[in-house]
């Protein structure tokens, strides 16, 4: 079957690699993909946000599954437009995407199906934001309501950092997204993401991993989408991933269904692990990047398989297989990110670090130049190493990123260090 894949980052290029190795695959089509998919797959200029024009690809190619990477053609209901034309598609409809979409649409959720999270409340007017945080006082966290590409969360130690970051949300720094705003509690434990595949009624394992959210070692600096992940979480133990099933996965997808919006995807569960058990604290309605440039390489299940089964609302009962080495992913960024990367500088040596046995590259923000490889994002590359330990896979994705000769790159140097 011909396969059409939305997206263009680091996440895009592992999931087409695996959908690559499918039996079912006649031809794989990416849009816009990257330098990286195109050696998977073949390039299409396409506007995500155009629905016609997709479904026009569509119907032209004989496409009989579209995989939608990113949350923002999602929330903007694309996989709405696609099913009404008949075309199976990997990915939630508009209305359950505001699992992602809407912070306070999931908060309200939660509490109404006793969903173990943060105590929160929802604010459309400053002035009263500004009171409840003076009455709780520091630490406490502050988020935009709508899609801020990771950066709409604040968790405040000070009074005055959760003031600043309401009155930047008020003031319109996230546009839309921030004219409404929840403050919750904080949160303590260790943090892990966890992945179901969802086919509408039915829920399935995937996997676990931890990502590193800071641009720098031991945990410092700014926020950023992610700079390094493995896969799975040590900490996320049999009896804790059976509790998220049951305490979150399972009544969220049961009110989804009851609101008339089945999730039929992926559910990335963002949990923090506290002394109370395990809390949501955050959804996101599709795979992680780059925890999944770290699981998908452990997969011994056939990936175009399951995603059509879920589209098509006929997820398999039995677990799935996975390799039981540990995959760790280390993010090569460009200089100034997660602020303005520097882009254009050239890449050499990916293909020298792809030949070392257990490495695999993948591509999230490159471009070609000619014959040259250049940064053309802020998360550049992504290197992952396989190992029987966390710390094999480490090493290996450390000698990988050795055997890349690009001067203005950066990465973390300790990704891992939690489990290790
Ligand atoms: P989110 O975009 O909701 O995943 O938030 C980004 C990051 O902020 C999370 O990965 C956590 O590290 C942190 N965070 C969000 N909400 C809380 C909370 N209630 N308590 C502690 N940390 C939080
Ligand atoms: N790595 C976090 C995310 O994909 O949202």
């Amino acid at each position: 079957m011909n396969v059409l894949l939305i997206g263009s980052g680091g996440r895009e290029h592992a999931i087409a690699r695996a959908l690559s190795k499918s039996a079912l695959l006649s031809r794989l089509y990416a849009a816009p993909g990257n330098p990286g998919m195109a050696e998977v797959a073949e390039l299409a200029r396409l506007d995500a946000s155009d629905h016609a024009a997709v479904a026009r690809f569509c119907a032209e190619k004989t496409i009989e599954l579209v995989v939608i990477g990113p949350e923002q053609p999602l929330v903007e209901g694309l996989a709405d437009s696609l099913r009404e034309k008949g075309v199976a598609v990997f990915g939630p409809s508009k209305a359950a995407a505001r699992l992602e979409g809407s912070k306070g649409f999931v908060k309200d959720l939660c509490r109404a199906n006793a969903i173990p999270t943060a105590d929160y409340q929802r604010f459309d007017d400053e002035k009263k934001a500004l009171a409840y945080l003076r009455e709780k006082g520091a630490p406490i966290v502050v988020k935009a309501d709508g899609l801020a590409a990771g950066k709409g969360v604040v968790v405040a130690e000070t009074l005055e950092e959760a003031e600043r970051a309401v009155d930047s949300m008020f003031s319109g720094a996230f546009g839309k997204s921030g004219a409404e705003v929840v403050i919750e509690e904080k949160l303590e434990g260790e943090e892990a993401s966890f992945f179901v595949l969802c086919d509408g009624t039915r829920a399935l394992p995937f996997a676990s991993a931890q990502d590193h959210k800071r641009a720098g070692d031991g945990d410092t600096g700014p926020n950023t989408g992610g700079m390094g992940a493995y896969s799975p979480a040590p900490c996320f133990t049999a009896e804790i991933e059976a509790r998220v099933m049951s305490e979150i996965v399972a009544p969220t997808l049961r009110a989804l269904r009851e609101m008339g919006a089945p999730f039929q995807g992926v559910l990335f569960v963002g949990l923090m692990l506290t002394k109370q058990g395990p809390k949501l604290i955050e959804f996101n309605v599709r795979f992680g990047d780059p925890e999944t440039q770290a699981m998908l390489p452990r997969l011994e299940d056939d990936l175009l398989e399951l995603m059509l089964a879920a589209a098509k609302g006929a997820l398999p009962d039995a677990p799935l297989r996975f390799s039981p080495q540990t995959a760790l992913t280390v993010v090569l960024a460009a200089k100034f990110y997660p602020g303005t990367p520097l882009t254009g500088t050239e890449i050499k040596g990916v293909a020298r670090a792809s030949e070392i046995a257990g490495v695999v590259v993948t591509h999230a923000g490159t471009r070609r130049d000619a014959d040259k490889l250049v940064a053309a994002g802020g998360r550049v590359l992504n290197v992952t190493g396989l190992g029987d330990t966390v710390r094999e896979a480490q090493a290996l994705a450390y000698k990988g990123v050795e055997a890349i000769d690009w001067p203005e790159g950066f990465c973390r140097r300790d990704i891992g260090w939690r489990a290790i």
